[in-house]
Formats: structure tokens, sequence, C-alpha cells
């Protein structure tokens, strides 16, 4: 009921991008990525924001960061031949190339415990907003159905797409606010990581499944389109609450002592 749920309100929310043939895809995620137009939340955190404020935002991205790649992942079965290949060479950098503390999951623990964050998985499910949870259940929801696995082929392309550079501010906003090279790791590895997973994605990837399977075209577009436009949403809801002066959070312990004082 909930997947179904997700689903639908996704198909109300993004519109479907326009079929291309299958030798269009590479360029038609291109100009997807290029038309997004969305706020920049890296920007903001780069130029202007407080050691609070970044922790909000890594509260925010802990719900996926700290299972990074997991969804992704649960894609490789229900593809074969050179895309297969695509996916488990990107996971396997994902996944730290076989060292556990180069996992990107574990290097995001160390950017949460640098900044006196607690990076149990999902300690922060409660104060995050429904918007963030929506960026983590869609890769779930493409990644657990073999006929979404196209959408999932171009989700994974329009986030490497659109990293690169984010990473690089993050990193930057870091460093200003006092973080050190272990704090920092996680977004400096990304910083180089994601320049090489943009090829393999975009092209390996989406344009050869396009290739071996031409029907799928319109869903791997459609795919990035979810992510795009869910990750502007959030963007648009980050940064309004910050610049009103307020937290991007939900005040759960505020509203729970209210609550409890009523009583
Ligand atoms: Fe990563």
């Amino acid at each position: 009921m909930l997947e179904r749920s997700l689903e639908s309100a996704l198909a109300l929310a993004v519109p479907r991008p326009a079929d291309v043939p299958p030798d269009k895809v590479r360029g038609a995620l291109t100009d997807l990525v290029a038309q997004d137009d969305g706020p920049s939340v890296a920007t903001y955190l780069q130029r202007e924001a407080g050691i609070e404020q970044f922790r909000e935002f890594v509260t925010h991205r802990s719900i996926y960061h700290l299972k990074e790649a997991d969804p992704h992942t649960w894609a490789i079965p229900r593809l074969h031949g050179g895309p297969k290949a695509a996916l488990v060479e990107i996971q396997a950098d994902e996944y730290g190339g076989g060292r556990p503390e180069r996992m990107h999951a574990e290097l995001f623990r160390s950017t949460m415990t640098a900044i006196g964050l607690d990076d149990g998985y999902g300690a922060y499910l409660d104060r995050v907003p429904g918007i963030t949870l929506a960026i983590s259940n869609t890769m779930s929801l493409f990644g657990l159905h073999r006929r979404l696995r196209g959408a999932l082929a171009g989700h994974l392309a329009a986030l490497e797409m659109t990293s690169s550079l984010p990473n690089r501010r993050y990193a930057t906003a870091l460093r200003r606010l006092g973080g050190d090279q272990e704090a920092t790791r996680f977004y400096d590895e990304h910083v180089q990581a994601d320049a090489v997973h943009e090829q393999i994605a975009a092209h390996e990837l989406c344009a050869g499944l396009a290739a071996q399977e031409p029907a799928l075209a319109g869903d791997i577009l459609y795919g990035a389109a979810c992510a795009l436009t869910l990750e502007r949403h959030w963007a648009e809801h980050v940064l309004t609450r910050w610049r009103q002066g307020t937290t991007s959070l939900r005040h759960h312990d505020t509203e729970r002592r209210a609550a409890k004082g009523a009583a």
C-alpha cells in the first residue's frame, strides 16, 4: 500500500520527460541535468552556513548516506551484460573496493561523529521531514522492482551526474567551519569518484541498457527526472527554512515537550 501510494505521488509530481530513441538517452540525460534550475544548498553551505546548519544538512543526508549504495545494489541481479558490469563497477567503489574503512557509508559515519552527531542508523528518523524520506524511499522503490529497473538506472545516473561539484562545495564548507581531513573525507572522495561514475552511469549503464532494451528508454529518463525533482523540492524546503532563520528539521523534542506540558 505504501509503495503504491509513493509511486502514484511520484507520477503526479514528476512529469515524464519526452520519449527519445535509445541512442539519444545519454544526450537526453545531459539535457535533463542541464535544465535543472533548483536552488543550491551546496552554494549556501559553502558561502554562508553556520555549523548548526551544516549539522542539519548532515542529519538529513544520514537517512541515505548511512546505507549509501544499498538501494541501487538491488538492481544488480535485475540487469545483465554491460549494464550489470557497469553497475557493479560503481557499487564496488561505493563499498570501498574491499576495504571497509573506505566504504562510503563508513566515511559518512566519520563525518557525523566529527561534528558531534549520532552515527547510529535511523537515529534521526523522527527529525527529518517527509521530503527527506521520499528521496530515500524512491531509491528503494526503484531498486526493489524488476519492472522499475530502467528508472533505477536513470536515478543513479542523475545522482552521479550532479554530485561532483556540490561535493566540492560541501568539503569547502566543512573546512571553513573547522572540519579536518577525517571530517571532509566523505565529500573529498566523491569529488573524484563521481566524476568517473558519471561517465560509467550515463554511458555504460543507461545508454547500454537502452540499447539492450529500447522499451526502457522512457523509464530511464523518468528515473532521472524523479531524482532531480525530489532533490529540488528538498533544497527548496531547506533553504526556505534557513532563510526564515528557522530549522529545516522537525521540532520533534519541542513538540513532544509541549504536548506533555499541555497534558
Ligand atoms: Fe558514494
